[in-house]
């Protein structure tokens, strides 16, 4: 059924897509216009299930009364103040909702507006942070290959995507990068966390070999990486990772942003893998996405270090205008009250062995050269067609989204990350479309 009250624009041209093929899409674009709970509904009114949370963001599932009341709420009471040198009670109480969420210690959090520049963020309170303590020399920041931490300046060098860093070649000096864990020829078809690669830590103290450690400031990861086709840590390897950290007082950055929020089944990576960094930064589902917003939690001895050695005034140089914005407070508090009534972390964490079975039941059709999972996510990794990387996915991606279900790909991988209060039937029936597609793939 048609649903006339949608707008239909009739010109393209003016909307610079961000990370889109503009020229294919304008030539055969996809539209969503309305949500609700697990499905996303087209101008035309066709129902697609969410297989992605949006953008791995909307836990909570779709347009869920809660949120909009608050921002509607809060709209109306007051649009918007200033955060530097004034206050607003629920910018507060929002960051008090996501200090009871953290791993213990990790109680001082700092606002932005995404997850790039959350990760921005974590690496000046890094530099910060050794400055403080009279350790200057300590800039150099270490990502990982295959890394992704937004598109900011910071972000994108101690990102490990070619892609996103050769286009505009003027990085940040005193970058380095740990390799990928990614291994498929020892862990391909893994459920959970792959036995092998926990030694790939162990480059990191290659590198303090190499740079000193009395210049690196931080290691920057995600616990688990989601943009580059969702690689899960080996057993092992985080712990390695933190005890080299300790050693040579590296700070260790987790960039939580698609962990966090019940993702693994618990409120962020940290709990679920056994691991505590000593910075994290979030975004995406701390909102739902309803408002954006980002975050950084800090372990108390950070924040201590930056603001009590400061002799007076302001103490960290860094801010937005929008830091701790009421809306997107509001959006805040309100989805962190969803978490806590409706147990989403729980809610994942009980259906993740059936998801487990429904991803891995993938194997087997026909180019599928992998499937992994954790938590509640998933993804199949396919054989590219003959000079043609992407190609079979991006085919797929088409086939999925025309037959009713919405999934994400990036290069020749398939990512799954429903939101959370995804069920059996739901699981089902977006299994069984993407299956039908990689098969009417095949060739
Ligand atoms: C791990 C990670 N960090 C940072 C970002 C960037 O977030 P944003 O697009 O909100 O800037 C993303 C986005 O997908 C992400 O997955």
């Amino acid at each position: 059924m048609n649903d006339l009250s949608a707008p239909r624009p009739n010109n393209l041209d003016a909307f610079w897509m961000p990370y889109t093929d503009n020229k294919h899409f304008k030539a055969n674009p996809r539209m969503l216009y309305r949500a609700e709970g697990m499905s996303y509904f087209t101008p035309e009114g066709r129902e697609v299930l969410d297989g992605t949370a949006g953008l791995w963001c909307c836990n909570a599932g779709h347009g869920r009364r809660e949120i909009t009341e608050a921002i509607q709420k809060q709209a109306a009471l007051m649009d918007f103040a200033p955060t530097f040198n004034m206050g607003h009670p629920i910018a507060f109480e929002a960051a008090a909702r996501v200090a009871e969420m953290t791993p213990d210690g990790m109680d001082r959090v700092f606002f932005t507006n995404s997850g790039s520049e959350s990760a921005d963020t974590a690496l000046k309170i890094a530099l910060a942070y050794h400055k403080a303590r009279g350790q200057s020399s300590r800039v150099r920041l270490i990502g990982r290959e295959r890394g992704y931490h937004g598109v900011g300046f910071g972000g994108m060098s101690v990102g490990g995507i070619g892609a996103n860093r050769k286009q505009f070649s003027a990085l940040l000096p005193y970058v380095d990068h740990l390799p990928h864990t990614h291994q498929p020829a020892k862990n391909a078809f893994t459920r959970g966390q792959p036995e092998h690669g926990a030694e790939l830590a162990d480059v990191l103290e290659s590198l303090v070999a190499l740079h000193g450690a009395e210049t690196i400031a931080a290691v920057m990861v995600e616990p688990v990486a989601g943009s580059t086709g969702v690689l899960v840590p080996p057993k092992g390897y985080l712990e390695r990772l933190r005890a080299i950290c300790d050693k040579h007082g590296i700070l260790l950055i987790y960039d939580e942003v698609i962990t966090g929020f019940g993702r693994l089944g618990t409120n962020f990576g940290a709990e679920r893998l056994g691991v505590v960094p000593d910075i994290m930064t979030m975004a995406k589902g701390l909102t739902n996405a309803a408002v954006p917003m980002g975050a950084v939690a800090v372990r108390e001895g950070v924040y201590d270090a930056i603001v009590n050695g400061m002799p007076g005034g302001i103490e960290l140089f860094h801010g937005y205008t929008y830091s701790g914005h009421p809306l997107a407070s509001a959006a805040a508090i309100a989805t962190l009250e969803l978490h806590r009534s409706e147990d989403l972390p729980g809610r994942a964490r009980a259906i993740e062995p059936y998801w487990q079975e429904a991803v891995h039941s993938l194997r087997g059709l026909p180019n599928v050269i992998d499937t992994r999972d954790i938590g509640l996510i998933g993804a199949v990794e396919l054989s590219p067609r003959e000079g043609k990387p992407t190609e079979r996915a991006l085919a797929i991606f088409r086939r999925c989204f025309d037959t009713g279900v919405l999934v994400r790909v990036t290069g020749d991988i398939v990512a799954l990350s429903p939101p959370l209060i995804i069920e059996k039937h739901h699981v089902d029936r977006l299994i069984n479309t993407l299956g039908d597609a990689i098969t009417a793939e095949a060739a």
